[in-house]
């Protein structure tokens, strides 16, 4: 049976938590920066709501999901999409079986309610409307007010709020008031390799150390690279090499075969010539012409990618 409350004589039945026993592996510092947003030191103290960026598969949504589990909370997930809707990420009514209106909270309006922890995924899917609804929430105000319900939602204190967001191309500018209401900026870096190794591990532990090596060689590579494979797509790679391994158990192809063949069934062509990729992003990235000296405002000087950069060194 859904869990129902009552708001201002409104019925609203909750959404569902999610299970999370997220385990967060390396990179300590960021986790303890978004554990650090999330800490109340003073009655007059608020949480913060971060945006917690990077590029795709690297961990942002491991990552507070993880920090959810650290703090004991329950944990609700929001999906924003281009077409979420306010009342989507509020609140939404349904025809119950008597032919009555209900209204069902959202992910996030539960978590407000029920004092949890809410990731707004993949934030910058979002439009700026439905990002407007939740201007009073993600400030002092601590409220979101639902039009279709007629009734206002006060954060219980124990709430806390965390949005990811890709650095990719598939976003929404995002309006600087709502930005400035999500901060700080955490960013997710990829890890080293001792790290992404037990990262593999630790989701593929029946698999061979071969196939880990070769995976944490290639994505290392690809990180020093500045391509955006990640931690996702190594798993991926992984899972299906190992399925292929496991089909034909009596004539193995060899390992390494099976390997490459699920790194471009995943990956991509890109993945099998990572130097190539390299280049076409590298002159696609000039094609943008920097004004000559904005190359060192955008990139480091060790940067692959810096005009100056001396190959030699590397
Ligand atoms: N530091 C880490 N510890 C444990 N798992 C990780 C870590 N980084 C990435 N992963 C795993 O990599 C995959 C992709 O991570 P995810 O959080 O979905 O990426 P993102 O949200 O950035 O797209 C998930 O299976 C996640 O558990
Ligand atoms: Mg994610």
């Amino acid at each position: 049976m859904q869990q129902t409350v009552q708001i201002d004589g409104v019925t609203l039945s909750l959404s569902n938590k999610i299970a999370n026993d997220s385990k967060w592996i390396g990179q300590t510092e960021v986790l303890r920066q978004l554990s650090a947003c999330w800490l109340v030191v003073d009655e007059k103290d608020l949480p913060l709501a971060p945006r917690l960026i990077g590029p795709p598969g690297i961990g942002k949504t491991a990552l507070a999901m993880a920090a959810a589990s650290l703090r004991d909370q329950e944990l609700y997930i929001y999906q924003c999409t281009a077409d979420t809707r306010p009342e989507d990420l509020l609140v939404t009514p349904v025809l119950s079986s008597q032919g009555k209106i209900a209204y069902h909270a959202s992910p996030l309006v539960t978590a407000m309610i029920r004092g949890a922890v809410c990731i707004l995924d993949e934030g910058n899917r979002m439009n700026e409307k439905s990002w407007a609804s939740l201007a009073p929430l993600l400030d002092h105000r601590r409220y979101i007010e639902s039009i279709v319900a007629g009734i206002t939602v006060t954060a219980h204190p124990d709430f806390r709020c965390a949005v990811t967001m890709n650095q990719d191309d598939s976003t929404y500018e995002i309006p600087d008031y709502i930005l400035s209401r999500l901060q700080p900026t955490l960013s997710v870096g990829f890890p080293n390799r001792q790290d992404e190794l037990a990262i593999l591990q630790y989701h593929l532990p029946f698999a061979a150390p071969e196939m880990l090596a070769l995976t944490v060689d290639f994505l290392q590579q690809s990180h020093s690279l500045k391509l955006d494979f990640s931690a996702r797509d190594g798993i991926q790679l992984l899972r299906y090499a190992i399925k292929r391994l496991a089909q034909d158990p009596t004539h193995p192809a060899s390992l390494d075969a099976v390997w490459l063949e699920s790194l471009e069934a995943c990956l991509g062509e890109d993945a099998l010539d990572m130097q190539a990729a390299y280049e076409r992003k590298s002159r696609s990235l000039q094609g943008d012409s920097l004004p000559q000296g904005l190359g060192d405002f955008f990139l480091d000087p060790d940067d692959p990618m810096h005009p100056d950069f001396d190959d030699d060194e590397a």
